[in-house]
């Protein structure tokens, strides 16, 4: 657990803004985002940028020497967790989504280097010399999905990763598998929605799974195998494991119940609900559709992928069905909340339903996230202010405003670019963000 004196949340504040009056565009990390190691592993929607996490992590850790063990309850692809092991700090997340947890399941070791090259190699002669013509998945619509072609091939590679004997090795694979089927299924890769290409668009494609496979497997071996070669030289990794503790697990935030073993909670929620912003679900319904499901986690349910809008119905803002006392108690806990609500009077109605609906789900995350952290913990929130109805939904505002009305205290609120990232912009809800705001928060001590 942290010691919190006064002073600590003078030095964290002003070395955090000094980084900012040095440099207004600091936080943006322009030209300097490439990801390596684990973090260039997989494509995810709206991953972190790991410089940024590096960089707070730095200056967190600097005025917190004792921090121990950080917390991402929306953990995505792992970008918070990976920054962590470099640090060679403990980390606990959470995810709905069973692709990112897979994600962070590997990215958290073990790194046996060696075993898995050699084991890739089996892999890659089971695939050549498999003759089968049989396709190892069934799902609604898949023949829309996949051309007949591009089945038979995804099939002989999840038949040859189904006969590896290790789960370690497996859901290495699986990453593979899954990145490949997303980029040889008939689905556009321009968004993160599920849409057909048109007929013209797949007939004139030239899918070769197998060659994408192995082109991904290539890389992300190599990528693994940097992160090894940096953990072990920090003397973070011992005989390919991770010296510190992991934890990941496959869970709704909001149902989650913890015991306060945290020191920061690091993350970046969705901006809103899926639908209407990022739809982390449809993203990855086609590509689990390959993958053993429980070989990512043995408690799955596997109705997670009963439709292409189950993950994200789940999903924070999912149901729009809101009674009146829980919009009001948001409205109690929030003024942004309230005049921004008020602000959509003269729009059609669902608008303001969506955003309430999304805000009183954030609000019910509150509690489990904050009982997982110790009194005086630190809270990172990356935040993205996206429009709804032409108006600009002020997250920062209301989140600090709910997490103030639970006693928390702001110490500062930094400011960062972004490129545009792939929204819902042909709807009218949702339009591409520019910038991101990242909250600095200490729960009361
Ligand atoms: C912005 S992304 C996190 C990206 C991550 N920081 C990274 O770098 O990859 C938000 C994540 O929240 C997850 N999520 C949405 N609702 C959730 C819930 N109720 N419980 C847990 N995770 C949830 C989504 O599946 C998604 O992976």
């Amino acid at each position: 657990m942290i010691s919190v004196q006064e002073h600590h949340n003078v030095f964290l504040r002003q070395r955090l803004e000094s980084l900012t009056a040095a440099d207004k565009d600091y936080w943006s990390f322009k030209g300097n985002s490439r990801r390596e190691y684990g973090h260039a592993m997989f494509q995810y929607p709206a991953m972190m940028v790991p410089q940024v996490v590096e960089a707070i992590l730095k200056q967190a850790c600097s005025v917190h020497p004792d921090i121990e063990r950080v917390g991402d309850p929306f953990s995505g692809s792992g970008t918070i967790m990976t920054e962590s092991m470099m640090r060679g700090l403990s980390f606990s997340g959470t995810d709905i989504n069973p692709l990112a947890v897979l994600l962070c399941r590997v990215k958290s070791g073990p790194f046996f280097i060696d075993a898995l090259k050699d084991k890739a190699k089996v892999l890659l002669v089971r695939i050549d010399e498999d003759r089968r013509w049989a396709v190892e998945t069934d799902f609604p619509n898949r023949d829309k999905w996949f051309g007949r072609g591009v089945q038979l091939e995804l099939s002989k590679i999840r038949r040859a990763i189904r006969q590896e004997d290790t789960l370690w090795a497996r859901r290495f694979f699986w990453v593979a598998l899954a990145e490949t089927a997303r980029a040889t299924s008939n689905s556009r890769t321009s968004t993160f929605k599920l849409h057909i290409r048109t007929q013209e668009d797949i007939d004139g494609r030239s899918c070769d799974p197998v060659r994408t496979f192995k082109k991904s497997l290539a890389r992300n071996i190599k990528h693994y195998e940097e992160q090894a070669t940096k953990l072990s030289e920090s003397g973070q990794l011992v005989r390919g494991y991770y010296q510190r503790e992991i934890a990941v697990s496959l869970a709704d935030i909001r149902k989650v119940k913890g015991k306060a073993d945290l020191d920061i909670v690091f993350t970046s929620p969705p901006y809103g609900d899926n639908a209407t912003t990022v739809t982390y679900g449809q993203y990855s319904y086609l590509p689990l559709q390959w993958v053993d499901l429980w070989d990512i986690d043995g408690d799955i349910d596997d109705d997670c992928l009963a439709s292409t809008h189950e993950i994200d119905t789940r999903s924070l803002g999912g149901s729009t069905r809101v009674k009146k006392e829980e919009a009001d108690h948001i409205k109690e806990r929030s003024p942004a909340f309230r005049n921004y609500i008020k602000s959509l009077d003269e729009q059609p109605r669902d608008r303001a339903l969506r955003v309430t609906a999304f805000f009183r789900d954030l609000d019910v995350c509150l509690e489990p996230i904050l009982k997982c952290l110790h009194p005086g913990g630190l809270m990172v929130w990356t935040l993205g202010n996206r429009k709804v109805g032409g108006k600009r939904v002020p997250m920062d505002r209301i989140l600090s405003d709910m997490l103030q009305a639970r006693d928390a205290m702001l110490l500062c609120k930094l400011k960062r670019r972004i490129s545009s990232k792939r929204m819902a912009s042909k709807n009218n809800i949702a339009d591409t963000m520019s910038s991101e705001t990242i909250l600095v928060m200490r729960k009361a001590v």
